[in-house]
C-alpha cells in the first residue's frame, strides 16, 4: 500500500475529503498493480487499466473542485487551477510515455516522489485555504 486513508489530510468541506480518499484507494490500486507485475505476477494490462482510471479520476477530481471556485469566486482560484494545471501537464507526459514504453517502473517512480508528496502538500495548503472559504457557502 502506497498511503492509509488515514493519512490523508482533511479539510473543511466533506466532498472534498471523499474525492480525495476515493482518489488515494484508486492510487492504491495502481501502485499494487504495479508491485504485482514487479514480484511477476499481474499483468500490464492490469496496470494499464488501472492508469487509465487514475487519470481520469484526476480529471474529475480537479475539475470538480474548480468548478466550485468558479461558481462562487474564490479569490485564489488562478492559484489554484495553476497547480492543478502543473500536474496534469505532467501526467500526460507520463501518459505519452508510458504508451511508448511501458515502463512500470517509471510510474511507480512519479507516484512515489512527486505525484503523492506534491498531492499531500496541495491539500494542506490550497485546498485547505480553498475548503474553508466554501464552507461558508456550501454545506455539505
Ligand atoms: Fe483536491
Ligand atoms: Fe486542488
Amino acid at each position: 500500500m502506497l498511503l492509509d486513508i488515514s493519512e490523508i489530510p482533511k479539510v473543511a468541506l466533506e466532498r472534498m475529503n471523499k474525492v480525495h480518499e476515493e482518489e488515494i484507494k484508486i492510487l492504491n490500486q495502481l501502485y499494487e498493480a504495479i508491485e504485482e507485475f514487479q514480484k511477476g505476477k499481474g499483468s500490464l494490462e492490469e496496470i494499464d487499466k488501472k492508469f487509465e482510471e487514475f487519470f481520469q479520476d484526476v480529471l474529475k477530481h480537479f475539475s470538480s473542485e474548480q468548478e466550485m471556485m468558479e461558481q462562487y469566486n474564490f479569490f485564489a482560484y488562478p492559484m489554484h487551477r495553476g497547480e492543478h494545471d502543473m500536474v496534469l501537464g505532467q501526467l500526460h507526459s507520463l501518459k505519452k510515455r508510458w504508451e511508448k514504453e511501458k515502463n512500470p517502473e517509471m510510474i511507480k517512480s512519479y507516484i512515489e516522489k512527486e505525484f503523492l508528496p506534491w498531492l499531500m502538500n496541495h491539500i494542506q495548503t490550497m485546498d485547505t485555504v480553498t475548503a474553508h472559504f466554501l464552507s461558508h457557502f456550501i454545506r455539505d
